[in-house]
This record gives structure tokens, C-alpha cells and sequence, in this order.
């Protein structure tokens, strides 16, 4: 029998009475089982954060801090031991699936230090009326209260991580659920924060299926903030059921790369296979679709299907570049775009393959905008590329798209690049670099259908407080 995972709830490990068993999508192991909690669980868990809410948020800013930095060391010290669970429960390449928990380390480190440094202001009464120039303002950042974080496949630690420790420094106190597939790497995440000894209730666990316990763990009303990475779809329906509380919610995307005339065009081929292969394309800051010049077209394709050609496809275990696709349903889902697009006449610069739920790496050329390929977000490993003009059509293109997440600029004109960052709707632009998050300090936020609200270790510590303010007057 293999290994029954627990929920950590108001400081101990607890099974419910169902259970969910988890195999490694790659050889169809069972891995163990995590547990199915119930409705009343869910109670239980946000009313033991609740009661532990008080002290935590009574504590300094350096006691969080000690607590957070001891549950960093500890996680570092099992980085490999997790990786190596990570990496078979996702199908991550074993080297990436350890340097998403060193990574998880350093933004857990790196919120520490930055919730220390978190100030309030004193202001003036301004003259909008003479009355006011008696009054000053203390203002204070508070935490809201209850984080609700739910973490994605991909990354289930450390888009966990990335949401657990900027709410924990800032007094919060945490409800976790990770993503069924990938809850034994999150409910190991969870052994570093309940070994680092925070007290009991402020940081707790909640496994089950969204589709079974999701509408109900959002819908509480004991949750204050939702802080969400996932699909569109259903941080659309976190949306809707949040309604006036504050969210924070990463979704998909269909990241851009805009390939002017005069980029390097071996730098360009590079960032792009990188950032569109990498984890079979199972990221949300994938590389999703290339808009090249038509003059430089051919010479960008031949060079990016050279470098497909030398990509990997294997186990995970074997640190091959693309490993066997999530679950079937991802696997049919892509292999659908492919098909689409091929009988649309798109140019396949590649052979079309499928093994189980392992998509070859897949480029086609001459994409055109009646493709489904043009718009839909795969999370698998193939990339169109789509012949353009000049550099208006390649910004129209790009902002049609309903995702706004990113977008990467080629070209060696810096003031174009400017300019055409300034004219995508996107949270962020890379020149010269594939579409990336981080590094962890920087924003990292979605425009349209992409997101709400900005992650990134400062920005996530003050989307998830509240400002206070105490106004008195002086004589
Ligand atoms: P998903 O199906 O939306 O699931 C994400 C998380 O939400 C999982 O923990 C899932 O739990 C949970 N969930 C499902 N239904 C829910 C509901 N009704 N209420 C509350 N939670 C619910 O997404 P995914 O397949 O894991 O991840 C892939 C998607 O995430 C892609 O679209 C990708 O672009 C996006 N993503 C975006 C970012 C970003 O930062 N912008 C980062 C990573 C991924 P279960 O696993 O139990 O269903
Ligand atoms: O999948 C979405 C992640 O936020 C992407 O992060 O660009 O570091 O792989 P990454």
C-alpha cells in the first residue's frame, strides 16, 4: 500500500474519511493517496485559522519572519527529496522539478526580508478645504485576513509558495489547496511550514477536487482573499463568487513573440524554443505563438525547427525537454489544435506525433488568423508561427487576443521596442528575452482575461493587506 497523505489543520495531520489516489503521468504509478475533505473539514479548517488569526497578526513583523525563514531552510533541506516527488506527480523534468523548490525557497526568503521592510506614512491634511490642514493621517498596512491560496499543476509548490509567504509575513493567516494532481508535492510543501513550529491554525491545508469542494471553499464566507493561479475559465467563476471580496487571480495566456527584420535571429530562435518548449509548453508564460516579419520569416523557421529538432522527448526522470502531457484530456486537447490547424493548411515544419499522452514537439508555419491555433491557449508543445507585415499588424494581432499576459519584442531598434510595449496589452513585456515570470521580485500580473491584480513578492504583500487609517486632529 502506498503512502496516505494528510491535510495539516490547526497544527496536526489529519486523513478524512474519503481519499483520492494520485499516479505519476508518466508511468502510471501510484504514488499515494491525499484526502477528499469534506464540507464540514472545510469548516473546520477556515474556523481554526479564524481563531488563530489574532496572535498571529499581533506578532512583529520579525517574529514572521524567524518563522518563515526557518520553514525556508527546512524546505531547502528536503529541495531534492521533493523535487524528486514533484517530479514524477506533474511529469516535470527531475533538474526543474528541484529548482522549483530552491525557487520557492528564495521567494520565501526573499518575503521575509521584504515584509520587514513594509512601512506605514504619516500624512498632512492637504488644503481642500483650511479645516483639513489640521489633520494628519496614520496609515498603516493590516492584514486582510484569511488567504485562500490556490496553487495550479505546474507549479504547485512554488506558485503555492509565492502566495503563502507574502500573506504569513503580513499577519494573515493561510488556507492552502493545492491542485489534486500535484497535492502530495504541495502537502510536502506544508511539513516545512508546520516543522518550522507557526503556531497552530495560522497556516493549514485543504485537499479534494475543485470540481467537488472548489465553488464551496471560495464561496465561504470566511475566506477575505482569494489568491488564485489557474485556468481562465475557472478563475472566472472564483471571480463571480468572490464577489466584493479582493482577488488575486493568474490565469492563461497566449504569450506573443513579435520577430521585427532586424532582431538576431539565432538569439531570437533560441528564446523562442526555450520559452515554448520548455515543460512541453506547460507554462503559463509559454512562448504560444510567434508574429515574424514575412521578409525574415524563412530564415526564423529553419533556424527554430533546427533547435526543435535537437529537443528531447522522454521521462521525466531523464531531464528530457518534453515529457508525456499532464492527463489525456491535455493531451487530446493540443493534439485537437494540431489537427485543426493542419487541415486548415498550415505548413507542419515538423512531423505530427503522438505516443500515449507524449506530443512531439510541433511547429507550424503559415498560421493564419481562422486557425484555432491563432488563439487558443495549448499548455502543450507546439508553436505557430504567423507571417505578418509590418510591425502594426504584428501589435493587432497580438492584442486581439482575449489573454493579455505577455508578450517578447525582437529587434535590436530599442525605441520600437518601446514603442510597441507601450501598444500591447500586456502585463509585461520582454525585448530580446522569451516571455518568463520573475524574477520573483518583479510584477508579474495578466491585463484581460490573463488576471487580476499583481503578484511578485512586494506587490503580492500589498495586494493581500489593507490600508488603514487613523486621521485626528491637531490644535
Ligand atoms: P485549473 O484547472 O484552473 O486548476 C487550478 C487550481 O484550481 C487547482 O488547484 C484546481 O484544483 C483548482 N480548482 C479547480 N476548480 C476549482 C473551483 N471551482 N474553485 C476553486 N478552485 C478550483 O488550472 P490547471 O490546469 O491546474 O493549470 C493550467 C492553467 O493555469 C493554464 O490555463 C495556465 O495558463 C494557467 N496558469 C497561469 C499562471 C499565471 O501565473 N498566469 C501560472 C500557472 C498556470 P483541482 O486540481 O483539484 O481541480
Ligand atoms: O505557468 C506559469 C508560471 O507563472 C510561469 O512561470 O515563466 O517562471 O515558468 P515561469
Amino acid at each position: 500500500m502506498t503512502k496516505q497523505y494528510k491535510n495539516y489543520v490547526n497544527g496536526e495531520w489529519k486523513l478524512s474519511q474519503d481519499e483520492i489516489k494520485i499516479y505519476a503521468p508518466a508511468s502510471g504509478e501510484e504514488l499515494g493517496s491525499v484526502p477528499a475533505m469534506s464540507t464540514d473539514e472545510v469548516d473546520y479548517v477556515y474556523a481554526s485559522a479564524k481563531a488563530a488569526f489574532p496572535a498571529w497578526r499581533a506578532l512583529s513583523y520579525v517574529e514572521r519572519a524567524n518563522y518563515i525563514r526557518k520553514a525556508a531552510d527546512i524546505l531547502q533541506s528536503k529541495a531534492e527529496a521533493i523535487g524528486s516527488v514533484l517530479s514524477k506527480e506533474i511529469a516535470k523534468g527531475l533538474k526543474s522539478s528541484v529548482g522549483e523548490v530552491t525557487r520557492t525557497v528564495e521567494i520565501m526568503e526573499f518575503a521575509a526580508a521584504e515584509g520587514v521592510r513594509t512601512q506605514g506614512e504619516v500624512l498632512e491634511g492637504g488644503s481642500f478645504e483650511a479645516a483639513s490642514k489640521r489633520k494628519i493621517a496614520v496609515v498603516r498596512r493590516e492584514p486582510v485576513g484569511l488567504v485562500l491560496a490556490i496553487s495550479p499543476f505546474n507549479y504547485p509548490v512554488n506558485l503555492a509558495g509565492s502566495k503563502i509567504a507574502p500573506a504569513l509575513i503580513t499577519g494573515n493567516v493561510v488556507a492552502f489547496k493545492p491542485p489534486t494532481q500535484g497535492s502530495i508535492s504541495g502537502l510536502l510543501l506544508a511539513e516545512a511550514f508546520a516543522e518550522a513550529g507557526l503556531p497552530a491554525g495560522v497556516f493549514n491545508t485543504i485537499t479534494g477536487r475543485g470540481s467537488v469542494i472548489g465553488d464551496y471553499i471560495v464561496e465561504h464566507k470566511a475566506v477575505d482573499f482569494i489568491n488564485f493561479t489557474g485556468s481562465t475559465p475557472v478563475g472566472e467563476n472564483i471571480g463571480r463568487l468572490a464577489g466584493m471580496r479582493p482577488i488575486m487571480l493568474e490565469l492563461g495566456g497566449k504569450d506573443a513573440a513579435i520577430v521585427l527584420e532586424d532582431a538576431d535571429l539565432d538569439l531570437t530562435a533560441k528564446n523562442i524554443v526555450d520559452g515554448a518548449f520548455g515543460y512541453s509548453g506547460q507554462r503559463c508564460t509559454a512562448v504560444k505563438r510567434v508574429l515574424v516579419m514575412d521578409s525574415v520569416a524563412d530564415k526564423l523557421a529553419e533556424l527554430i525547427v533546427e533547435r526543435v529538432s535537437n529537443l528531447t522527448v522522454g521521462l521525466p526522470e531523464d531531464n528530457t525537454d518534453i515529457t508525456p502531457l499532464i492527463d489525456t484530456k491535455a493531451a487530446d486537447y493540443v493534439e485537437g489544435l494540431i489537427l485543426d490547424a493542419k487541415e486548415r493548411g498550415a505548413t507542419a515544419l515538423t512531423d505530427i506525433k503522438r505516443e500515449g499522452n507524449t506530443i512531439y514537439p510541433t511547429v507550424f508555419d503559415n498560421v493564419t488568423t481562422d486557425m484555432r491555433l491563432a488563439w487558443e491557449e495549448p499548455f502543450g508543445p507546439v508553436l505557430p508561427i504567423i507571417r505578418v507585415n509590418s510591425a502594426e499588424e504584428a501589435v493587432h494581432i497580438a492584442n486581439q487576443s482575449e489573454f493579455g499576459l505577455q508578450s517578447a519584442v525582437f529587434t535590436n531598434d530599442y525605441p520600437l521596442a518601446f514603442k510597441i510595449a507601450e501598444q500591447l496589452e500586456v502585463g509585461t513585456v520582454h525585448i530580446n528575452n522569451k516571455t518568463q515570470r520573475g524574477t520573483d521580485n518583479f510584477p508579474f500580473l495578466g491585463a484581460k482575461k490573463s488576471g487580476v491584480n499583481t503578484q511578485g513578492v512586494k506587490y503580492s504583500i500589498e495586494a493581500m493587506t489593507r490600508i488603514k487609517s487613523v486621521v485626528f486632529d491637531i490644535k
